[in-house]
């Protein structure tokens, strides 16, 4: 797609325009404030807008969007900058909207369980406030303190409690749209069912920006889990550990969360964030398993067969949360994990989903790809779901090895990925940095049929160009 020759750069004029619409204090172009919308938490990359708009309501959004499309101008949009495949970056300059002055959250419908908000709106602060009225909503990115629900929406974002609730987009009734155009749409019905033509709220939800912008969300809630427990279990053989995973559904228990770690990523963590728990020197991987729910003779029950499970997998010694602050210890820790590793090394963050008995094989395949290559890895992540965190480590990695080997290394643990039956991303989303990969699970007709999906929706190629498809 050759739109790039087209796009219009920024001019006096246009930012007085900007400046008529949302006030002059929303409109920014000096440099600092261009840098830090330019980047989010992918690697280090820094792809600076034009300008930065901050509008304030969706009439705003859909002028906005009526002149950039006229003028040719790109528009990325922006959350709150946490997002983990480079969806927020303008890599072609351009304006970046930023959705945080739009962060209300507008009703939370007790009678029909069911919240509306904008997407500004915090995940953590949508969680507690729903909570006050012991009402859940379950998605739990583990940068929920600072991500938006608007990112959520875009990358379809999941977190360790996707394994028993489901992910962003199993929460999603209803959208509200501002196209390309600058129209603007409800994409459904706020209702459970709903086989009513075209599904364009799924289409939406994960569409990473490049169809739309979603300006209010209208998402489902659960009631409450009044209880949880939570246990960490230590394994001498990382492979056991994921050969336990599957294991533990086919048991009958469905957990509410099931994560994995590699010692690794729990002893950088430790050090990161400063929390200690002990781990002996021959464990090699750990599970950190929830449970939850209303009934606490149950939850015990579920734990006992877990256990049971665990031992038959050669786990050492279970450690129980016995308290609020031992569980929130353990959660800080896994939570952390990423940010750690980022700050120890340069590395790359891949988001491999395979199905879940597969896992003991894509863990081995990224081991095996290390010893190959000469990188050393360290992978973590929501194990119940099948999707593994692979952080691939600069180390001692020459540059030109980084920047040219490592590639193909990536290239064949996605073939690997795809060939269990996987896909490149469980939760991350493609964006910027997986988009070359994207002819390994889609074929020419396959990746021919979303282009002319992206077409549709936005002709010009104004939204968020660059991303999702690969270069040609
Ligand atoms: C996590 C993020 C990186 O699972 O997805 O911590
Ligand atoms: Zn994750």
């Amino acid at each position: 797609m050759s739109y790039q020759k087209k796009y219009q750069t920024i001019k006096q004029d246009h930012i007085e325009w900007f400046q008529e619409l949302l006030g002059k204090e929303y409109v920014m172009v000096d440099m600092d404030t261009r840098n830090k919308y330019g980047k989010d938490e992918t690697e280090d990359f820094i792809f600076p807008p034009d300008a930065v708009l901050k509008p304030s309501n969706t009439g705003q959004v859909s002028e906005i969007m009526r002149f950039c499309y006229q003028h040719y101008i790109p528009v990325t949009p922006i959350g709150a900058r946490t997002g983990l495949s480079g969806g927020a970056l303008s890599l072609n300059g351009g304006v970046g909207l930023s959705m945080e002055r739009m962060n209300c959250i507008l009703d939370i419908d007790q009678k029909n369980l069911q919240v509306t908000v904008e997407p500004g709106v915090i995940t953590q602060v949508l969680q507690e406030e729903v909570e006050k009225v012991n009402l859940y909503y379950a998605p739990d990115p583990s940068s929920r303190g600072s991500c938006f629900i608007g990112g959520n929406l875009a990358e379809n974002a999941g977190g360790p409690r996707a394994v028993k609730y489901g992910v962003t987009k199993d929460f999603v009734l209803n959208l509200e749209v501002v196209l390309p155009s600058g129209e603007v749409i409800w994409t459904g019905a706020n209702t459970l069912k709903n086989s009513t033509g075209y599904n364009l709220t799924q289409l939406m939800v994960g569409s990473e920006g490049t169809l739309g912008i979603i300006t209010k969300a209208v998402l489902k809630l659960i009631p409450l889990p009044k209880h949880n427990l939570l246990m960490l279990v230590p394994f001498s053989s990382a492979e056991r550990a994921c050969e336990a995973v599957s294991a533990i559904f086919r048991g009958g228990v469905v957990p509410s969360a099931l994560e994995f770690m590699e010692r690794d990523a729990i002893d950088w963590t430790m050090k990161y964030v400063d929390a200690n728990i002990s781990v002996s020197d021959e464990v090699a991987a750990h599970l950190l398993i929830e449970v939850d729910g209303s009934d606490m003779d149950l939850l015990f029950k579920e734990c006992e067969q877990i256990t049971a499970i665990m031992e038959e997998f050669d786990c050492g010694e279970i450690m129980f949360a016995d308290s609020q602050a031992q569980k929130d210890t353990l959660w800080k820790l896994r939570r952390s994990v990423g940010e750690a590793v980022k700050a120890n090394s340069i590395y790359k963050e891949e988001d491999t989903v395979v199905p879940r008995y597969e896992l003991p094989k894509l863990l081995n395949k990224v081991k095996e790809l290390g010893d190959h290559y000469g990188f050393k890895s360290v992978c973590y992540g929501h194990a119940g779901d099948g999707n593994l965190h692979v952080n691939i480590i600069k180390g001692d990695l020459s540059d030109d090895q980084w920047e040219n080997e490592l590639p193909l290394a990536i290239e064949q643990l996605f073939e690997y990925t795809v060939a269990l039956g996987g896909t490149l991303s469980g939760e991350h989303g493609i964006g910027y940095v997986q988009r070359e990969y994207m002819k390994i699970p889609f074929g020419d007709v396959h990746l021919g049929i979303m282009k002319r999906i992206k077409e549709i929706f936005d002709p010009k190629g104004i939204l968020n160009p660059g991303k999702i498809f690969p270069t040609e």
